[in-house]
């Protein structure tokens, strides 16, 4: 059991496990949520911004995109996908930036990689000192009270000669800050079977102490967790997308 070797040794099979997910969807989400609530600029950044498929799209809508994210491996894939775009290794939870951003992301729950909360305090604090006045910082979150330890997301992918299967799931126990992002991989190839398994540590809250958080600092917003329509959080899903306005 590794913690990140999803994200190092078998980067190269990253999309492949993210083929199902729906990245011109979320990206379109955030580009129209930083049209009503932002301040009307192009500068992107995206946050943990792995193999770089949201960056894509933004760049084709306009944006100058940037993307952090702490494993060289997924940046190397990212700009083979946009060699325009600019990306730096770094920790998401401290990091600087001499100029600023209108649109900081960060997608695919990758705010929970933070760990802690201390070390979620650094990432909000980081984001809203590069933000431009009035930038937005849009990210999707899980509700640890409502993490159901018995679901979790499969599918499969021929490629070639190689049948692989994914499965991912959330596991929190009890009442710590901590939660884990379960991954397995399973490739077979001529009736061997490979497997790898990741344990990915990640902080765990509610949403009224993340809301304690970014108070300080931004006007939040906090919509179902839909990309496809910008609704109002009904106060009792466990999943959400967060879009705060830099004051
Ligand atoms: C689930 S992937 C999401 C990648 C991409 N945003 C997407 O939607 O496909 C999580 C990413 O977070 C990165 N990551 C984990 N911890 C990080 C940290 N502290 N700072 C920056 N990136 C981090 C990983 O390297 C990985 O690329």
């Amino acid at each position: 059991m590794s913690y990140n070797a999803l994200y190092t040794d078998l980067s190269g099979y990253y999309d492949l496990m993210c083929a199902d997910i729906d990245y011109q969807g979320q990206s379109s989400s955030a580009q129209r949520l930083h049209q009503i609530f932002g301040n009307g600029g192009k500068q992107h950044l995206d946050l943990a911004c792995g193999t770089g498929p949201h960056i894509a799209h933004l760049a084709q809508n306009g944006f100058t995109c940037r993307g952090l994210d702490i494993n060289q491996p997924m940046l190397d894939i990212a700009k083979q996908r946009c060699p325009d775009a600019n990306f730096a290794q770094g920790n998401m939870c401290d990091f600087y930036t001499e100029e600023t951003f209108d649109l900081i992301t960060c997608f695919l729950y990758s705010i929970h990689y933070s760990g802690d909360l201390n070390n979620l305090k650094g990432c909000i604090t980081s984001a809203y000192q590069a933000l431009a006045s009035g930038g937005v910082f849009y990210f999707n979150v899980v509700d640890k009270r409502q993490i159901d330890n018995t679901l979790f997301a499969k599918h499969s992918v021929q490629q070639d000669q190689d049948l692989f299967h994914f499965s991912s799931a959330w596991h929190y126990v009890g009442d710590s800050e901590k939660q884990t992002l379960n991954v397995r991989i399973d490739k077979t190839t001529d009736q061997q079977t490979l497997t790898w398994q990741d344990e990915h540590p990640m902080v765990a809250l509610n949403f009224d102490e993340l809301e304690a958080l970014l108070t300080p600092y931004f006007d939040i917003h906090v919509f179902e967790h839909n990309y496809e329509s910008i609704t109002p959080w009904n106060k009792v899903s466990g999943n959400a997308i967060f879009v705060c306005v830099k004051r």
